[in-house]
């Protein structure tokens, strides 16, 4: 970690109907067009990068339907709220984090109706003390979004007041253009989409490290040059990576130097290249219009 070397990151302008949080000085949403092509993961992994160049981040498990960030952390038991109001989030390699997860029975599953979850949501967001008791606030807190582009996707978008939005695809979306839906979804709420990332992009085998593309190279430069998108890097599909998520340590944290975790953090650098592109708010955390 970078502890001696903070990087302050300024606020970003949000949606023009909507006020930037108090304490968060820029908020990403990670989205999919589809479940099951590692958004969680990503987004994990990118917090803890994220935090190891020197940002202080948070990680929201905005996934009502399937909370995991708490297992892909590590974390279980319940966050603190020592006023009775507002709640601490828990902390974990180096990354604030919440999730609706910590605040119901594992395993129950959730059938929330829409404005239920998003309420809930909302709530978590607004309620939990981010960034600590001092002024300092998050430079960053990465939104895990749930995965598709149906109206619960869709009212979170359009009420979290985001800097911009992520899309994580495979490359067997290429194929099935689920990515572009996620694309229109974050387009109809005026979220700028700051990029793509292409996760599971090729095989590295855990034998001898040789690299295979399982399903051709390329697709995700294509994709991302198709819909005028930067591309923010493309990321392995590797065992350590799952085997790692599923112990609770993220492969940044717990193979800092192999090749998977330096592309994670190439593409958090990709990412904050992307952001000090859009406009900025001015003032302190709470940062005013410009
Ligand atoms: N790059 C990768 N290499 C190997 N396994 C991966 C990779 N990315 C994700 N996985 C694994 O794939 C599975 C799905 O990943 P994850 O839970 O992150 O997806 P998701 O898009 O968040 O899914 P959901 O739609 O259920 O929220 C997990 O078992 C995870 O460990
Ligand atoms: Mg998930
Ligand atoms: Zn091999």
């Amino acid at each position: 970690m970078n502890i001696s070397n903070p990087l302050r990151i300024p606020p970003h302008a949000v949606q023009p109907n909507l006020s930037p949080l108090p304490r968060i000085r820029n908020i990403i949403a990670i989205g999919s067009g589809k479940g099951g092509v590692g958004k969680s993961t990503t987004a994990t992994n990118l917090a803890v990068a994220l935090a190891d160049l020197g940002a202080r981040v948070g990680l929201l498990d905005a996934d009502i339907y399937g909370p995991s960030i708490p297992t892909m952390l590590g974390l279980s038991g319940r966050p603190d709220s020592p006023d009775g109001k507002s709640i601490v989030p828990m902390q974990a390699h180096g990354v604030e984090t919440m999730s609706i997860g910590f605040l119901v029975e594992q395993d129950t599953p959730m059938i929330w109706r829409g404005p239920m979850a998003t309420s809930a949501l909302t709530q978590l967001l607004n309620e939990t003390r981010w960034g600590g008791d001092g002024d300092e606030g998050l430079d960053i807190l990465v939104v895990d979004l749930p995965p598709g582009t149906g109206d619960i996707q869709l009212t979170l978008a359009q009420k979290i007041p985001v800097a911009g939005a992520v899309i994580v695809t495979t490359p067997q979306d290429v194929a099935t253009l689920d990515a572009r839906k996620a694309l229109k979804m974050f387009e109809k709420v005026e979220v700028p989409v700051l990029g793509l990332i292409e996760n599971m992009a090729q095989h590295v085998c855990s034998n001898c490290g040789h690299v295979e593309h399982l399903f051709g190279s390329g697709g995700g430069e294509r994709m991302a040059a198709t819909y005028g998108l930067p591309l923010l890097g493309s990321l392995p599909l590797e065992i350590a990576i799952r085997e790692q998520g599923d112990a609770g340590v993220p492969l940044v944290r717990s193979n800092p130097e192999s090749p998977a975790a330096e592309a994670y953090r190439n593409v958090a650098r990709r990412l904050l290249e992307e952001l000090e592109k859009r406009p900025r708010l001015r003032g302190g955390i709470g940062a005013s219009l410009v």
